[in-house]
């Protein structure tokens, strides 16, 4: 009678172990990590979305003109162009490249820049300024993906060294 009760009472500790032990394994790898299918959601979303959609993209474009149109090492090509007009159309860009889904009916980086006639060190510094403002805005993730999609446009921007 004494070696039965013993039994059930080990029976019963162990059971309640096992449950508590259980249901800590089930809990702990969910609340520590995304599904995966969170985890796919994640990283198959748009580089627009990840980068913040046109909010970001305003500011960052807005910051960039104004301070590549006042600072004297780059402003001579944009004297007499209209700001407003130039960033909307530099946000609809960025925003069609990025997955966000806009429009762009402006020009090509050929045409749009051969006049201005752009150096390599106007150019630098546009980018500079650039990424220094998706620093602020964005992750480093996403401001690298952006200039590796601007970086090819050098060539057509660029006219001379
Ligand atoms: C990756 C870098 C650049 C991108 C993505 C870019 C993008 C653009 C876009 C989308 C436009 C508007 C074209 C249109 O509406 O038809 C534009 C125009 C213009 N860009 Fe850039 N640009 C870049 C670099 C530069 C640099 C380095 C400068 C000068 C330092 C510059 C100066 C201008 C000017 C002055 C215009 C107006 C041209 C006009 O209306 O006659 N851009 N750019």
């Amino acid at each position: 009678m004494k070696l039965t009760t013993y039994k059930f009472f080990v029976m019963a500790l162990f059971t309640l172990f096992s449950l508590l032990g259980c249901s800590q394994l089930a809990t702990k790898p969910n609340s520590d990590k995304p599904s995966l299918e969170q985890s796919k959601a994640n990283t198959e979303d748009s580089l627009f979305n990840r980068m913040g959609g046109l909010p970001t993209i305003k500011i960052v474009v807005s910051e960039t003109i104004d301070e590549v149109s006042s600072n004297p090492k780059t402003s001579r090509s944009f004297k007499d162009i209209k700001l407003p007009k130039l960033k909307e159309s530099v946000v609809s860009q960025i925003c069609k490249l990025t997955g966000g889904g806009c429009e762009y009916d402006g020009e090509t980086m050929l045409n749009s820049h051969k006049d201005a006639k752009i150096s390599t060190a106007e150019f630098e510094l546009f980018v500079a300024v650039f990424r220094e403002s998706l620093s602020r805005h964005t992750n480093t993730r996403e401001k690298n993906e952006l200039l590796k999609i601007l970086a090819p446009m050098k060539r057509d921007i660029v006219s001379y060294q």
